[in-house]
């Protein structure tokens, strides 16, 4: 028999493979696409030119940018079958119909089965430029209205907002958006990359790749967490609950407060402070500041923990942000997907391009030749 492996639960600190896609320093509090700092990218660039950098590996020409962007709006309609499963799944969480939806979608993309590179990138754009018709689509059906069909004058970031609601957003509520997509888009082996890649190595297709990824952002440990952060502050209702609050959830060990801690940031996750100061922003402008400081309190309450390295992460004020655009709390997972999906695709091909399958080990901790007793003298 063999001796026992080393345990590594969780994963925890494996490095699995290389990547170009994105670096992360956790202690530094560093987060990079394609060399790029976050904050560069959150001041300057937009949701689709990130898409072209995470997809193509380097910041587009304008000509390059202007044919990605046009490829994107003619991809925004989904076929009538697509909505038609929309429609038939319409009660289960949004997350669920996303999942469903990319599933159905794979029956009509012509190149669902082919693994080329081309092909796969194709795959890509379609689903990125998918995603929010499927989310604003279903959130409108399930009002009992019409889904409103994608406008091709509009950003990414706009045409979401201006599909959920009828009506074209404003520019403050489309930058918000767009800044939130940049700030999801890519994050390396995070669980639902992660999954992601173990589809993938299977030599299995895009759109299943991506299916997995969708059920595995659901958690509320990853992707669910901003739902989860925007009922506490609800739940809290004004800034001087904030303290006895987080005292009663500690006595129970098992009670995380949602939006603090990360597997790998041990300082503050550098994404979370564009989404502080957008909360904060958007608050003001909006005569809704108490969100704000309810989620300040709380902050200032979780200071002792940060000796032990846990940090707001950044969906502790991405919540406040849907929130304030008067997106349903149940959006908040899907919306996470629509920026995540040109990082899960990256990933994807990153996987494809240097294939090997992902199977790692488990330690059997069972019993050992146990003597098999029949049924009948059990
Ligand atoms: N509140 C209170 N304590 C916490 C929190 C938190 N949010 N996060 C971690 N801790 C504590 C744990 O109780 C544990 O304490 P112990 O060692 O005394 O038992 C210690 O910190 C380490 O926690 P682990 O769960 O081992 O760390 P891990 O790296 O596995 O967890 C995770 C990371 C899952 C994100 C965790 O911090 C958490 O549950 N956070 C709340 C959920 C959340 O905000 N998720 C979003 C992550 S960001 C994203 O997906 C974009």
């Amino acid at each position: 028999m063999t001796s026992p492996q080393p345990l590594a639960k969780g994963l925890r600190n494996v490095v699995m493979d290389t990547t170009e896609s994105s670096f992360i320093d956790g202690d530094e509090g560093i987060l990079l696409y394609r060399g790029y700092s976050i904050h560069d990218l959150a001041a300057h660039s937009s949701f689709e030119e990130v898409c072209y950098l995470l997809l193509y590996g380097s910041l587009p020409t304008r000509d390059e940018l202007a044919a990605l962007d046009a490829r994107l709006r003619a991809a925004r309609v989904l076929p009538a079958p697509v909505v038609d499963v929309i429609r038939i799944v319409q009660r289960a969480h949004p997350i669920d119909v996303l999942r469903t939806a990319v599933s159905a979608l794979a029956a009509f993309d012509p190149d669902t089965a082919d693994a080329s590179l081309d092909a796969v990138l194709r795959k890509s754009e379609r689903l990125t430029a998918q995603f929010p018709t499927i989310v604003a689509a279903h959130d409108r059906i399930r009002r009992g209205l019409e889904p409103v069909p994608p406008r091709d004058d509009l950003s990414h970031a706009a045409n979401f907002l201006y599909m959920l609601a009828g009506e074209a957003p404003s520019d403050e509520a489309a930058a918000a958006m767009d800044l939130d997509f940049i700030l999801h888009a890519e994050h390396g082996a995070n669980a639902s990359a992660f999954a992601a890649r173990v589809t993938a190595s299977t030599d299995s297709d895009l759109h299943s790749a991506i299916v997995t990824g969708i059920g595995t952002l659901k958690g509320p440990l990853h992707g669910g967490a901003a739902e989860a952060v925007m009922t506490m502050a609800l739940e809290i209702g004004s800034p001087e609950r904030a303290h006895d609050y987080v005292i009663a959830r500690q006595k129970d060990r098992n009670n995380r407060i949602m939006g603090f801690g990360h597997r790998v940031y041990k300082v503050e996750d550098p994404r979370a402070r564009h989404m502080r100061e957008r909360s904060k922003a958007l608050g003001e402008s909006l005569n809704q500041a108490q969100w704000y400081a309810i989620l300040q309190a709380v902050e200032k309450e979780m200071e002792r923990y940060k000796r032990h390295g846990i940090h707001v992460n950044v969906d502790f004020f991405a919540g406040s942000v849907y929130y304030l655009l008067g997106i349903p709390e149940d959006l908040f997972v899907p919306i996470f997907a629509l920026g995540r999906i040109p990082g899960w695709c990256t990933e994807i091909l990153e996987q494809l391009n240097n294939n090997i399958l992902i199977r790692p080990l488990l330690r059997y901790d069972g019993p050992l030749n146990l003597e098999y007793v029949p049924l009948e003298q059990r």
